[in-house]
């Protein structure tokens, strides 16, 4: 039988073999397992960890806070915040292929990880979030790369540091047991899988800084919701998508011409399938009375009723 704190305290033990007096680097991006894996490395080896959290421009209202108070504030870890928002919009103006944007992304991602690392003189060890799971997807040694492209957090090659992996016998269920025992918060250890790329991907065609505030009001709306009505962690990820297309609506005695938002909530075991969420019909309706009312620019709201396949989870 598996127990979460034997397996705390022998990967504890583990890590500071491994580590000894070196230093060690973290991609920390605010995901479970990247945090969980931040977390049980911190607790081994404190001070010489120092985690990096890219704020590429691309999150949800209030994320980079919450990240820096769960881990900077509640737990003293060191923590490099950096806000480069700026540089990333600036890439991505003009730019509206999905696989030109995450590939934009991935590239400056890299870029900011590796400078920020340079700044921290000599580090020898880096931590990955990677669980059983994408072991066995894709054969061992390349599964920490498979997957720090796919979530953005990518290694640089050349750097040549050496991996610790502390969570690579685990399931997800697993991951969230040892988070909560390490004392990470609910919001973090029960939160929703979201892209590496962000609302990059939820904004259809080019983003843009006004297209991002109305995103992310609406998704605030959402989660709320979802939250409130008690469905958050049976659900796989419910979310906003803003299309770059307008319809006429009215408000009052005006005619309004506005962009909708696409609701989209499914249940998943592990997003390879998915089904949309038959959500009840007044959660909906309370969805999309706030949004419309609460949200600028936004004047209809559409519920995205198609499983995958044929369809995809996001809608880029
Ligand atoms: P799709 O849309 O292909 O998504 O059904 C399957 C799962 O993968 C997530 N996803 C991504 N995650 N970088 C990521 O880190 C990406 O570029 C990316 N694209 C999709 C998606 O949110 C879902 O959980």
């Amino acid at each position: 039988d598996w127990s979460v704190s034997s397996f705390i305290e022998d990967q504890v033990a583990a890590i500071r073999r491994q580590v000894g007096n070196g230093r060690v680097l973290c991609a920390l991006s605010g995901g479970v397992d990247s945090s969980v894996a931040a977390a049980l490395v911190h607790r081994a080896v404190g001070d010489r960890l120092t985690c990096v959290f890219v704020n590429h421009g691309l999150l949800r209202q209030g994320e980079a806070e919450q990240v820096q108070r769960a881990f900077g504030q509640a737990m003293g870890m060191n923590l490099v915040y950096v806000d480069a928002s700026r540089r990333f919009l600036e890439k991505l103006t003009g730019v509206t292929d999905p696989e030109e944007k995450r590939k934009i992304i991935g590239h400056e991602f890299i870029r900011v990880f590796e400078e920020e690392a340079r700044k921290l003189g000599r580090v020898d060890f880096l931590v990955q979030g990677t669980l059983y799971p994408d072991v066995i997807e894709s054969g061992t040694e390349t599964a920490a790369v498979i997957k720090s492209h796919h979530n953005v957090g990518g290694l640089p090659e050349d750097m040549e540091l050496e991996l610790i992996e502390p969570l690579r016998l685990l399931f997800k269920d697993e991951v969230r047991r040892v988070g909560e025992e390490l004392g990470l918060p609910e919001e973090i250890v029960w939160r929703q899988p979201f892209p590496g790329p962000g609302l990059a991907i939820r904004i259809l065609g080019e983003v843009t800084p006004e297209k991002l505030e109305i995103l992310r009001q609406a998704d605030a709306i959402v989660t709320e919701e979802i939250r409130r009505a008690g469905l958050y962690r049976e659900i796989w990820q419910s979310f906003a998508v803003l299309p770059s297309m307008k319809s006429v609506g009215v408000m009052g005695d005006e005619r309004t011409y506005a962009y909708p938002i696409v609701l989209r909530a499914v249940t998943s075991d592990d997003a390879m399938t998915a089904d949309w969420a038959r959500l009840p019909y007044d959660l909906l309706e309370r969805i999309s009375s706030r949004i419309v009312n609460e949200v600028r620019h936004i004047n209809r709201v559409v519920y995205d009723i198609t499983s995958k396949p044929p369809a995809t989870i996001e809608w880029e």
